[in-house]
């Protein structure tokens, strides 16, 4: 085994994986709230794997509901190293049209007031999000989406809106002036959440719409991205377990690792670290 142990966040649609080895559903218990689901732990080749699906299984939980902050504990209980996040998004780009998988290297936060940090209550830190990726699992990312015989766009700017409706027209058009290239509801603030838990974290995320800011185009709607997403699943599944399979056996150390060593401001002999 080697000493890299890859939690997997299943967005819209990947609700477990296959190619998971000795696989167990194990409830993992977090002081911040309830995780959205159990987690399918197991191994892929020579990685330990932890699965969480973001929506719960059978999509139980609207993104606004879901506690990040339960999940990305959760997951740093469960002995994650590292997040390779999935998640279905529409397209604000000509270029990216549904069906291609895209690694988002930068996130626009327009969710409206979901918690969004660990820190605050009598130990207050401020990590950096200059780089909000990792750059080496969104590199990997993209490699095993190609060798599964997908197509990736590396890097992309990430709209994250609060839904659960899907935007109007003008809020589609205004994106597209902020600079965002896709547009989806829960990857923030679990990148965040990722960075304040020291774990680096990719973002490969699907295309399944155009979202609606086309002149002529049609409005989305959820059977247009369940349908993309159920064409494109398989080479999802296929993607994680070669992204598994074809990580080194050593994993050595990232920058990401000690995000805290600069970040927290609180004095030392002040500091209560509650839950
Ligand atoms: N997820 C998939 N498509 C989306 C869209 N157009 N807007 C927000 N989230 C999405």
């Amino acid at each position: 085994m080697s000493d890299w142990t890859i939690g997997i966040i299943g967005g819209s649609g990947l609700y477990a994986i296959d190619a998971l080895e000795d696989a167990q559903w194990i409830p993992v218990q977090s002081p911040w709230g309830a995780p959205s689901d159990e987690i399918l732990c197991g191994t892929i080749g020579h990685v330990r794997v932890r699965f969480l699906p973001r929506h719960g299984r059978g999509h139980r939980l609207a993104p606004s509901t879901l506690d990040a902050r339960a999940n990305i504990d959760a997951l740093k209980r469960a002995g994650c190293t590292d997040i390779l996040a999935i998640s279905a998004v529409g397209s604000l780009s000509e270029d990216l049209a549904p069906g291609r998988f895209v690694t988002v290297d930068q996130f626009i936060d327009n969710t409206k007031g979901r918690p969004a940090s660990f820190f605050g209550d009598g130990f207050v830190a401020h990590v950096s999000m200059a780089d909000p990726v990792c750059d080496r699992l969104s590199k990997h990312a993209a490699k095993a989406v190609l060798a599964s015989g997908g197509d990736c766009t590396e890097g992309a700017t990430y709209l994250a809106m609060e839904g659960p409706q899907f935007s109007t027209r003008a809020e589609s058009r205004l994106y597209r002036h902020w600079g965002a290239e896709v547009i989806g509801m829960t990857a923030m603030p679990e990148a965040r959440l990722a960075r304040e838990a020291e774990l680096p974290y990719a973002l490969l995320a699907m295309v399944t719409d155009y979202d609606c800011w086309r002149e002529d185009g049609d409005a989305v709607d959820v059977a247009q991205v369940v349908a993309q997403m159920q064409d494109n699943a398989e080479l999802a599944r296929k993607a994680v377990e070669l992204f598994c399979r074809s990580l080194p056996r050593q994993r050595t150390p990232s920058p990401i690792d000690r995000a805290l060593d600069n970040a927290v401001i609180t004095a030392p002999d002040k500091r209560d670290r509650g839950a």
